[in-house]
């Protein structure tokens, strides 16, 4: 039994992504005190929403889904009623493991979890870390889970702040720039709805072309780029204003407020 604690967007996605997995709905349980949203959950998804007690009691791994500021109430409640025999997964930014570790029972398995919505196309970057008592047989078990919803890498915890900045919020930035692209397109006199179409399209082709030929990006931008074409005139735009150097800044600061976020 899996029981997912805090089902809002990120907790709603990893279910539906279990349960597109072929995962019974009967074999997961949701806590959710709001009885509208519960009652949504069981006509959406079919599954059960319980109490954290009852989660803890029953289920063999929890999915700690819920805002990082409500961690610690949330651990208070779980915590007299985990044993060991149970495994924890955390997917909230910016919380160590030694946070929940320090809040449970001694031995209890945790595993951290750092994912980003397309997880609800099936199109997910998760990024996996083991806590002090997670093993080989845990984080295979994190991994056969997440599969299912995308791509699922192993890193060291002392880098989960920065995969939280590189594909925690990456798909922001993604949006970001189609938002600025099709501003362009509007300024030269493009109608919205085809500007949109043509920089979604050019997004989705770009990201097939990088998972598919597996090439650097360096060199499918140089396939692009002509001497003395349109292309690098853009480019030449792009390194006037300093979009890498923001670039780098960027993400730089992600990863910042991730360890701030996380008391550090
Ligand atoms: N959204 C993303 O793109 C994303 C990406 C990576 C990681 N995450 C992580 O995922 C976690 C959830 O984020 P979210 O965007 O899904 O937030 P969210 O939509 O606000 O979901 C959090 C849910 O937890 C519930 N909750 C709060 N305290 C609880 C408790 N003690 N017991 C049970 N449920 C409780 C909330 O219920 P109420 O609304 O009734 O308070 C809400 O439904 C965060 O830790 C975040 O860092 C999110």
């Amino acid at each position: 039994m899996i029981a997912i604690l805090g089902a809002g967007k990120m907790g709603e996605a990893l279910l539906s992504g279990l349960l597109r997995a072929g995962r019974a709905p009967s074999d997961v349980v949701v806590t959710e005190y709001r009885a509208e949203r519960a009652a949504e959950l069981l006509e959406k998804y079919g599954v059960r929403a319980v109490s954290a007690v009852e989660a803890a009691k029953t289920a063999d791994t929890l999915i700690l889904a819920v805002k990082p500021q409500d961690m610690g109430v949330l651990l208070d409640e779980l915590a007299p009623h985990i044993s060991a025999d149970r495994q924890v997964i955390s997917v909230a930014a910016g919380i160590p493991t030694r946070f929940i570790e320090e809040r449970l029972a001694e031995g209890i398995p945790v595993v951290r979890v750092m994912p980003n919505t397309p997880v609800l196309v099936d199109q997910g970057m998760c990024v996996i870390s083991a806590g002090t008592h997670a093993g080989e047989e845990h984080l295979a078990r994190t991994e056969e889970m997440l599969r299912p919803v995308g791509k699922v890498a192993r890193i060291p915890e002392s880098l989960q702040d920065a995969s939280t900045a590189l594909s925690g919020s990456g798909p922001a930035y993604v949006y970001y720039l189609v938002e600025a692209m099709v501003d362009a397109g509007i300024k030269l006199g493009v109608p919205r709805s085809a500007a949109l179409e043509m920089v979604i399209q050019s997004v989705v082709g770009a990201a097939t072309m990088l998972k598919e030929t597996g090439e650097h990006p360096v060199l499918l931008r140089e396939a692009v780029t002509s001497p003395g074409g349109t292309t690098i005139a853009a480019i030449a735009e792009l390194e006037k204003h300093g979009v890498r150097a923001a670039l780098l800044a960027a993400i730089e600061a992600a990863r910042d407020r991730g360890e701030e976020l996380g008391g550090r």
